[in-house]
Parts: structure tokens; sequence; C-alpha cells
């Protein structure tokens, strides 16, 4: 198979979690070798949700070192900050434009967020628009993501074709690819895990904090010899971070009389901090060079804009927004 333009974004409206890890950045980052990888921070996206500016700035450069030291490499890939590449918010305009409402107003995020107290703006309501010149404006290919952005992409591709029908093949249609034993991690209330359900457990807070979140997590009242419920958020966390073998035999610890849930805690506790103990390090390092990391942020920027500036292009002359034409 040949190379494939894979693309994903992901917002900086908090610390990123394991939802996010396995749903999509370690994906996003094993496909950086074999294929031309293209990731962003969909700082526009958040602006969606209001937060203090200050909490939007520092979140922006986090999420990117987050990025950077889980293995982004922004050599072999194309890695900026959405607002660096203004060219998405002219791709969303004219986007808007074959956009019918009955299309945004099936939209199940609007409501879901509009339900949980955000503000019912018009940002928040055309976010998939935007969504779609992210991926559009990249002739991406492939799109992974976690279940809850499979809608996205469906209207993705349904304004991508409406383009296409109207004004010629201007734009690739994408493919959203969600990972089955990953597309719903769960929080630590057995709830898909959300940073707005706050039942996250953040990839690189305090060790103090981790323990503490993952200490909360729900289990049942099963009696000790009694074989346990493996379809539980424990059960499945913990075994994101083994392989097949390991989590067989944690299966059959589960189906023996003894298991106590604060020792299975106890363990994944420590797989987890093993596991990023040195991407912490990285990130450490990172988080004090600013500069190095605005620079890399810059160069990603002018890798990004060369393939925007050339769909914007074509789809100005297209649409009749070329008037020297
Ligand atoms: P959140 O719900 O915490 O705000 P985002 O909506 O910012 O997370 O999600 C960023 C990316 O991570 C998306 O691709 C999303 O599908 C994925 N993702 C988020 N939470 C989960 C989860 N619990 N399980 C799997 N993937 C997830
Ligand atoms: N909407 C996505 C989320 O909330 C983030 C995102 C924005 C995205 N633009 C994208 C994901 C383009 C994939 C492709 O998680």
């Amino acid at each position: 198979m040949g190379k494939k333009r894979v693309l994903s974004g992901i917002q900086p409206s908090g610390q990123l979690h394991l939802g996010n890890y396995f749903g999509m950045m370690s994906r996003m980052i094993q496909y950086q070798e074999n294929n031309d990888l293209f990731c962003f921070i969909a700082n526009y996206h958040a602006l969606t949700s209001t937060p203090e500016k200050e909490a939007l700035s520092s979140n922006t450069f986090e999420a990117a070192c987050d990025f950077l030291a889980l293995g982004l490499d922004p050599k072999k890939s194309t890695f900026w900050i959405q607002s660096d590449v203004p060219e998405v918010t002219e791709l969303t305009w004219i986007l808007s434009n074959v956009t019918p409402m009955g299309l945004m107003d099936r939209a199940t995020s609007y409501k879901d967020k509009t339900a949980r107290g955000l503000s019912a703006n018009l940002g928040l309501f055309a976010y998939p628009v935007l969504m779609a010149a992210d991926i559009l404006l990249f002739n991406s290919e492939v799109v992974p993501v976690g279940k809850d952005q499979k809608q996205h992409l469906e209207m993705t591709r349904d304004i991508a074709t409406r383009i296409n029908n109207q004004f010629g093949d201007v734009l690739v249609i994408p493919e959203s690819d969600i990972e089955k034993t990953t597309q719903l991690v769960p929080g630590t209330d057995g709830q898909k895990m959300s940073k707005s359900y706050g039942n996250t457990i953040p990839l690189f807070d305090t060790e103090k904090k981790i323990r503490k979140k993952i200490m909360r997590i729900v289990t049942d009242t099963t009696e000790i010899d009694e074989p346990k419920d493996k379809d539980t958020p424990l059960f499945q966390l913990y075994s994101l971070f083994l392989d097949e073998k390991e989590q067989a035999e944690l299966a059959s610890r589960y189906d023996a009389p003894g298991l106590r849930y604060g020792d299975i805690k106890v363990e994944l506790f420590t797989k987890m901090m093993e596991h990023f103990a040195p991407y912490r390090e990285k990130r450490e390092d990172l988080i004090s060079h600013k500069e190095d990391v605005i620079d890399m942020l810059q160069y990603g920027a002018k890798k990004a804009k060369r393939v925007a500036g050339e769909t914007i292009s074509n789809l100005r002359k297209a649409v009749g927004l070329s008037y020297d034409a």
C-alpha cells in the first residue's frame, strides 16, 4: 500500500488524557512512519467553548508539547497550530455555502454541548464545517479519530461531494479511521472519558493526582471470591496497556477467586507511570525550551501553508472568486 495523507487534530481544551491518547494520538504517531502525516492543534475549535484567553494559549502550547513528547516528529510529519494557517477559515466560508441547514440540524455535537451548558453561539453550531475545512484543505485521505467524531466525518464527505458535484472534482473525499478496541475509552465513572465529564486520567498530571484518579475508578461490589465482570472500566483501562497474552492473564485473574480491585488499581497506576515516564521527561524538557518548540511549530505551519495555499487557489478558481483568471 502506498503512502496515504493522514490528518487529524485535537482541541487544546484542557489536559490531554488516556482517551485522547489511545483513541487518536498514539495511532497518529504510529502512522507517521509509513504515511504522510498532517497533525494540528485545533485552537480555533477550542474558541467554541469560550475559554479564558490565558488558558487557551497555555493549553495550546502544552498540547503541542504533549504531541512532540509522545514522539510526533516535525521533520517526518507536518505539525502546526491551526490558527497559524488561517486559510482554513476562508475554506470554511466557501463550504458553508453548499452546506444545507438540514445537515447542520442533524449534527448531534451542538445539541450535546449546549445541553451541557456551552453557550449557543454560531461558532459552536458551525463547528462541523470548520472541521470539514480542516480535513479538505489538506487533501486528507484518512482521518484517525474516536467514535464520537464519526458524524463529523460523514458531514465532511457530504460537503465535499456537494462541492465536487457543483464545481468539478476539486476536493479529495476522506475516509474516517476508527479503531475498534480504542474507539471508546471509558472514564473513571464508566462513561466515555472526556474533559467535559470530569472523569479523565490525564497523561501528564502529577503522580499524586494520577494515582488519586485511578483509585477512584468505579468498581462493583462483587465478593472477593466471586468471578468479576470484565466489561468494566478498570478492566478495559488496564487492558489498554497490556499485550494479548497479558490481557488473557488478567482475564483469568478476574475469573479466579481472591482478586482485589484495589490491587489492580495499584498495578494499573504503576504500569501507566512506567509507560509514560520517558515521555514525561521529554515533555518537561520541551516546556522549558519554549523557543525551540515555537520554531518547530513555525516550520510546520510553513509546510502546511504550502498545501493550503494550493487548495484555496484551486477552489477560488473553481467557484469563481478569482476574477482575474
Ligand atoms: P474530549 O471529549 O475529552 O473533549 P476531544 O473531543 O478533544 O476529547 O477528542 C480529541 C480526540 O480524541 C478525538 O479524535 C476523539 O475522538 C478522541 N477521544 C476523546 N475521548 C476519547 C475516548 N474516551 N475514547 C476514544 N477516543 C477519544
Ligand atoms: N473535532 C475534533 C475533536 O473535538 C478535533 C478536530 C478538529 C479534528 N478538526 C479536526 C479531528 C479535523 C480530525 C480532523 O476531537
